[in-house]
C-alpha cells in the first residue's frame, strides 16, 4: 500500500522530511520545521489570494470545479432548488440536516417571529442620500444592529449564537426592502408574520395601499430558488470574510457586516449588477463580436464569466436560466436575455474562453431576473446578500465549534527596507 506521506529534500543541506498527507493536503505548519539553523524560521508557504490553501476543514457545502457539482450537506443543488423552500435549505446549512415537519415548523415560526426591526433603524435608513447604494445602506445597518444586541459578542454561547443567527436571517429581508423602499422614498412596511419568507419579503419590498399584499405565486417560487442557489459557496470571499472577522469572536452582526462588504466587490457578488451595465452598453447582439475582441485584448473582463472554483459550467447557472423563463412568462421577457444568450454563446465557441476555461457563472443570469421582477441593478447584490447570511452563519457556526481553528493571522513575505535610522535620513544640523 503506497504511504500517505511526502518526502522533501532541502537541497540546501540534502536533509529528507516526511510529511503526512491527509485528505490531499499537507499542513503548512509541517514545513517549519524545514530549516538550515537554529536561527533559521522554517520554511513558509506562499500563496496570494489563497489559490491552492484549504483554510479550514468544512462539512457544509462541496464543491467539484471541474465537473460543475455543488451540494449543500450532500444534496446537489438541483435536487435542493426543485423540492425545497429557502428556509429548509438554511436550516440544513446550519443544522447539516433537513428538517422534519415539526422542525421545520418550528424554525419558520422562529425566524418569522424575527423579522422587525427596531424602529430607531427606520430613522437610520432615513437618514442617507435617497441615491445611497442600497449595499452600503445594508452593511452600515448590519454592522448597526451590533448596538441593539450587546449581548451577541459573547460568541462562545452557543444559545446567544442561535438567538443572533434567527434575528440575522429574519431581518436581513426587511432591511434589504427598508433600503429599497427608502431609495423610492416610499414608506416602509412592516413584515406580515402569515406570509412566507419570500413572499413576506416581496410584502415588504411592493405593498402599496391595499390592505393585504398578494404575491405572485410563481415570482415567489422564483425567488425561493434564487435564494436557494445563492445560499452558500464554501469558502469564498465572503465566506472567508465572515470566518476572518469571527476568528477575532467579533459580534456576528459585524462579522455578517464584513462579509457584506466583501459580497459587494464587483469580482465577487457585485458582478450581478456589473452584468446588467455590461448588457445595456452592449445595447445589440450586432455589437457582441466587437465587445469580445476588446475583453480579449485584456481591455476589460467579460462580467458574469469565470470563476476560481468552477471550470465548467456553474450548475447554478444552468437551474437560473430555466428560472428566467418562467419568471418571463409572469414579467414579460427580458430582452436583454436574448443578447446575454447570445453573448454566451459566442464566448463559449471562442478560443480565448475555451482554453482559459470560462463559462457563464451565477451573476450572468440573476440580474436578468431581477431586473424583469422590477429592481434596479444597485439592489442585485443585496438581494444575493439575503440568502448568503445563512451560509455565512453556517461557516461562522463551524469556525466557532472547531478547535483547530484560531485568530486568523497569515504571515507575510517581507520585501520592505532592511533597518536604517533616522540620522542617516536627516543628518544633525546646527540648530539641533
Ligand atoms: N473575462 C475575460 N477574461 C477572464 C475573465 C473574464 N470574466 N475571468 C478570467 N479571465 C482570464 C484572466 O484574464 C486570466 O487570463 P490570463 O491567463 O491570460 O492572464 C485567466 O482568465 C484566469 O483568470 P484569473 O483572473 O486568474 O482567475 P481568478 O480565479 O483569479 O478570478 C474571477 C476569478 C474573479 C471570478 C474572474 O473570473 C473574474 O473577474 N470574473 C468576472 C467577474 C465575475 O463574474 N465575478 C463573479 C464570480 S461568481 C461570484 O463571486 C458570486
Amino acid at each position: 500500500m503506497s504511504k500517505e506521506t511526502l518526502s522533501v529534500t532541502d537541497d540546501r543541506n540534502g536533509k529528507t522530511y516526511s510529511l503526512p498527507i491527509e485528505k490531499g493536503t499537507v499542513r503548512a505548519m509541517d514545513l517549519r520545521q524545514i530549516k538550515t539553523g537554529p536561527d533559521d524560521f522554517g520554511i513558509m508557504s506562499y500563496d496570494p489570494a489563497f489559490m491552492n490553501t484549504a483554510s479550514c476543514r468544512s462539512a457544509v457545502t462541496f464543491i467539484d470545479g471541474d465537473r460543475g457539482i455543488l451540494r449543500y450537506r450532500g444534496y446537489p443543488i438541483e435536487e435542493l432548488a426543485e423540492h425545497c423552500t429557502f428556509l429548509e435549505v438554511a436550516y440544513l446549512l446550519l443544522h447539516g440536516e433537513l428538517p422534519s415537519p415539526a422542525e421545520l415548523k418550528d424554525w419558520v415560526y422562529e425566524i418569522t417571529h424575527h423579522t422587525m426591526l427596531h424602529e430607531n433603524v427606520k430613522k437610520f435608513i432615513d437618514g442617507f442620500h435617497y441615491d445611497a447604494h442600497p449595499m452600503g445602506m445594508l452593511v452600515s445597518t448590519l454592522a448597526a444592529l451590533s448596538t441593539f444586541y450587546p449581548e451577541s459578542k459573547n460568541v462562545l454561547d452557543a444559545r446567544v449564537r442561535r438567538q443572533q443567527i434567527l434575528r440575522l436571517i429574519g431581518k436581513v429581508p426587511t432591511i434589504a426592502a427598508y433600503a429599497y423602499r427608502h431609495s423610492l422614498g416610499l414608506p416602509y412596511v412592516y413584515p406580515d408574520n402569515e406570509l412566507s419568507y419570500t413572499e413576506n419579503f416581496m410584502n415588504m419590498l411592493w405593498k402599496k395601499t391595499e390592505l393585504k399584499y398578494l404575491s405572485n405565486r410563481t415570482l415567489a417560487r422564483a425567488l425561493d430558488v434564487l435564494f436557494i442557489l445563492h445560499a452558500d459557496h464554501e469558502q469564498n470571499c465572503s465566506a472567508n470574510t465572515m470566518r476572518c472577522v469571527g476568528s477575532s469572536q467579533a459580534d456576528p452582526y459585524l462579522a455578517a457586516a464584513a462579509a457584506a462588504s466583501a459580497l459587494a466587490g464587483p469580482l465577487h457578488g457585485g458582478a450581478n449588477e456589473e452584468v446588467l451595465k455590461m448588457l445595456a452598453e452592449i445595447g445589440t447582439k450586432e455589437n457582441i463580436p466587437g465587445y469580445i475582441k476588446q475583453v480579449k485584448e485584456g481591455k476589460f473582463k467579460l462580467m458574469g464569466f469565470g470563476h476560481r472554483v468552477y471550470k465548467n459550467y456553474d450548475p447554478r447557472a444552468k437551474i437560473l436560466k430555466r428560472t428566467a423563463e418562467e419568471v418571463f412568462q409572469v414579467t414579460g421577457r427580458n430582452p436583454k436575455l436574448d443578447i446575454a444568450i447570445e453573448l454566451e454563446r459566442i464566448a463559449l465557441e471562442d478560443e480565448y474562453f475555451v482554453k482559459r476555461k470560462l463559462y457563464p457563472n451565477v451573476d450572468f443570469y440573476s440580474g436578468i431576473i431581477y431586473q424583469a421582477m422590477g429592481f434596479r441593478p444597485e439592489m442585485f447584490t443585496v438581494m444575493f446578500a439575503i440568502p448568503r447570511m445563512a451560509g455565512w452563519l453556517a461557516q461562522w457556526e463551524e469556525l466557532l465549534q472547531d478547535p483547530e481553528q484560531k485568530i486568523s493571522r497569515p504571515r507575510q513575505v517581507f520585501t520592505g527596507k532592511d533597518v536604517r535610522h533616522l540620522e542617516q535620513a536627516r543628518p544633525a544640523t546646527a540648530a539641533d
